[in-house]
């Protein structure tokens, strides 16, 4: 299951963030403002308890959030999406998963990760901006799954239907929230048009 977030203003941010033009405050700034837009939809359906609240005037039948939610960005680019959930979910505990494309195979190598325990019975969020070819995302979720997590939703900002339909395979249950599905991959296995490498523009570590 994907959603391809169509709202003008997630549309809106994201033709600046994939700008060449666009440098790496502004990228980190749009990063945050996208991602805040796609995690408010990827709770919909999050779950709730009905709650008593007295108001100055009477007691209100409220709901709130009744899970623990374990955010999870795949380093390095995914922490470039991080503060963006905690302003919206500021009682959220944090997760990493530290994994690298290997420039010659293009598989993922991971080199970390650490989870809350919560991660067993919560809502976890795997937060990165890209789904190229879906391996780093698809070994995320296998660590996660080994650490017990049965709750799991992926957030990125750009994907491609290449990458969607490897990570759909290997996990149906896990539904994936983006703000785009671009054409293709290119011979390096970078999402075409996209937006570069998503690390290096986050962090100023390219040449513009
Ligand atoms: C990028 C991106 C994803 C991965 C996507 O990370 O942030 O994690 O590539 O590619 P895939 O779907 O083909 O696995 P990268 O390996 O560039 O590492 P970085 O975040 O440390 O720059
Ligand atoms: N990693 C990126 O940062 N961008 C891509 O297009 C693919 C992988």
């Amino acid at each position: 299951m994907h959603v391809q977030v169509d709202h003008p203003c997630v549309q809106h941010k994201l033709a600046i963030i994939r700008d060449v033009e666009t440098g790496h405050k502004r990228f980190r700034e749009l990063s945050t403002e996208i991602t805040q837009f796609l995690c408010y939809e990827a709770l919909k359906n999050v779950k709730t308890r009905e709650v008593d609240v007295q108001t100055p005037l009477a007691v209100a039948a409220c709901r709130k959030i009744d899970t623990d939610i374990v955010v999870v960005p795949i380093l390095r680019a995914g922490v470039g999406m991080l503060d963006g959930i905690l302003d919206l979910l500021p009682t959220a505990r944090v997760g990493f998963v530290g994994l690298y494309r290997d420039e010659e195979t293009k598989q993922p190598v991971s080199y970390y990760d650490r989870f809350p325990p919560q991660v067993e019975g919560g809502t976890c969020i795997i937060i990165d901006p890209m789904i190229a070819t879906g391996g780093s995302t698809n070994a995320a979720i296998d660590l996660l799954k080994n650490a017990g997590a049965g709750n799991i939703v992926v957030i990125c900002i750009v994907t491609c239907q290449e990458g969607l339909d490897v990570v759909e395979a290997a996990h149906p249950d896990v539904p994936v929230y983006t703000a785009s599905i671009d054409d293709s991959l290119n011979e390096n296995k970078y999402i075409v048009p996209g937006l570069g490498d998503a690390g290096d523009r986050l962090f100023g570590t390219s040449h513009h």
